[in-house]
């Protein structure tokens, strides 16, 4: 390798290239191309500051951003190459403006260090995908949404402990998810505030002699505000570890519906049908259908919150300032995205077309067992006895029963005075499933009225054009 190499960006100070394999060890171009969009919006909203601010002339402030838009011309047509010297995009991208552009590009990088060039390219990147996900959420809340109308008097059993313990409207369960994706969207959302802040200027660590106005960079590429601290600027990742921290529990809320959906479609449940064009064969066994895009989902998560580890590991010994460490926060970032996003997808495409909630068996489920016990007691609460003393009451005759082999609405009215005799007629009425669920009416509760409010709460909300 020529000694001065066009590709050799660093000082005269070295005088040897690198071993090949030390190259290949610390380069990221491989991964942070993705950053390429990002890095020319930086690098134009650079040039133009330093114009206005005149470090550089008008005629080398064209000249610069014509190069930009030049290169990412070429990058939309698959002709931006890159070089084997090219450690990182931003060589890359500064390496092709010197090619193109001859002296006048070696003054882009003026007043500007990679360092708080790669931080800016980073949030730019991350404030788009934040976006992007926050549409895909709306997407999925809308698929559970439309489920969810459906199904307000389509009953179903609810757990504790995974045991029975009272029906529920179907409607109110999938609600249920609704809001979980609420909190995330408010969570990306408030990330999305300590993303935006702008570390452009902070140059290597110490900020720059040269005469910049970092106000206007940050203003130029849409930036809230500009960190207050050059050294800061340049050492937070705080926001890429909330990023992970906020996608993990993304995957976690996936995750605990895809795991409901597994079990759901499973023969001993037969809650819920999958159709075809979710569901996927067995190579051998040709009975089976099987559950394969939740249990990915649910695969899935193990990489989300091992990419959450690794940051959080990656920053809690690095001493101010920038450190090369955190050239390891790219492809964490970039697969939780990814990984994230087709989970959303995926598990919106469930919900929309994936599968058919089976009303037959969940009718049967809810009245097949003793999810109506507490309606029991709480009848026995109006008739003036304490809720404990109703309560052990009940216990009884559910254990008589389940002796017996028979359910609560078996028992003939003479059974019911022998265990109080307040029991009138009308307890028949009290612990038929529907009724059980039409009863809860306290704020928040399953009662259709309840949730009728919900879904129209929903409705507007979800048609409203942000959330
Ligand atoms: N590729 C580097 C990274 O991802 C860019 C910044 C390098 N800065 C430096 N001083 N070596 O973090």
């Amino acid at each position: 390798m020529a000694k001065r190499n066009l590709a050799k960006v660093w000082s005269d100070r070295f005088e040897k290239g690198l071993n090949p394999a030390i190259q290949r060890f610390n380069a990221s171009i491989s991964f942070d191309i993705n950053l390429l969009e990002e890095d020319l919006d930086g690098s134009v909203a650079h040039a133009q500051m330093l114009g206005e601010c005149g470090v550089l002339n008008k005629e080398e402030v064209i000249q610069l951003v014509q190069g930009l838009e030049k290169i990412r011309l070429e990058a939309s047509e698959g002709n931006f190459k890159i070089n084997t010297f090219d450690e990182d995009v931003h060589y890359a991208v500064e390496r092709r403006l010197i090619e193109l552009l001859g002296s006048v590009g070696k003054k882009l990088h003026t007043g500007r260090s990679r360092n708080d060039q790669v931080g800016t390219d980073l949030r730019l990147w991350l404030r788009r995908r934040i976006d992007e996900l926050d549409t895909n959420l709306r997407r999925f809340q809308i698929a559970l949404l439309l489920q969810a109308e459906n199904h307000l008097y389509t009953l179903i059993p609810g757990y504790t402990h995974l045991q029975r313990a009272q029906p529920l409207s179907l409607s109110h369960h999938l609600l249920a998810y609704i809001e979980m994706i609420q909190r995330d969207r408010e969570r990306l959302r408030d990330v999305r505030k300590r993303v935006n802040i702008s570390p452009l200027g902070a140059a290597a660590l110490a900020g720059t002699s040269i005469p910049i106005n970092r106000r206007q960079t940050a203003k130029a590429l849409g930036f809230s505000k500009i960190y207050a601290n050059s050294l800061d600027a340049v050492s937070d990742r705080d926001f890429a570890v909330e990023f992970i921290a906020a996608t993990s529990l993304i995957m976690a809320h996936l995750s605990r519906l895809a795991e409901e959906v597994i079990f759901w479609a499973s023969e001993e449940f037969n809650f819920v049908h999958l159709t075809d064009r979710c569901a996927t064969g067995s190579s051998l066994m040709p009975q089976k259908k099987n559950p394969d895009v939740p249990e990915l989902v649910r695969g899935k998560c193990g990489r989300v919150f091992g990419h959450l580890q690794a940051l959080l590991t990656m920053i809690k010994g690095l001493p101010l300032s920038y450190n090369k460490d955190f050239q390891e926060d790219k492809e964490a970032l970039f697969d939780s995205v990814i990984t994230v996003r087709d989970s959303i997808e995926a598990m919106s495409i469930l919900m929309e077309e994936g599968l058919e909630f089976c009303s037959e068996t969940l009718a049967s489920a809810v009245t097949s067992d003793f999810s109506n016990a507490t309606d029991v007691a709480d009848y026995l609460v109006t008739k003036g006895v304490p809720f404990r003393e109703a309560y052990q009451k009940v216990g009884r005759v559910v254990k008589d029963s389940l002796a017996q082999g028979i359910l609560l609405k078996d028992l003939s009215l003479e059974q019911w005075r022998d265990i109080d005799s307040a029991i009138e007629e009308d307890i028949y009425e009290k612990i038929v499933p529907k009724q059980v669920v039409a009863s809860r009416v306290s704020e928040g509760g399953t009662g259709f009225e309840r949730v009728e409010e919900q879904l129209i709460f929903w409705r507007s909300r979800i048609d409203s054009l942000k959330d």
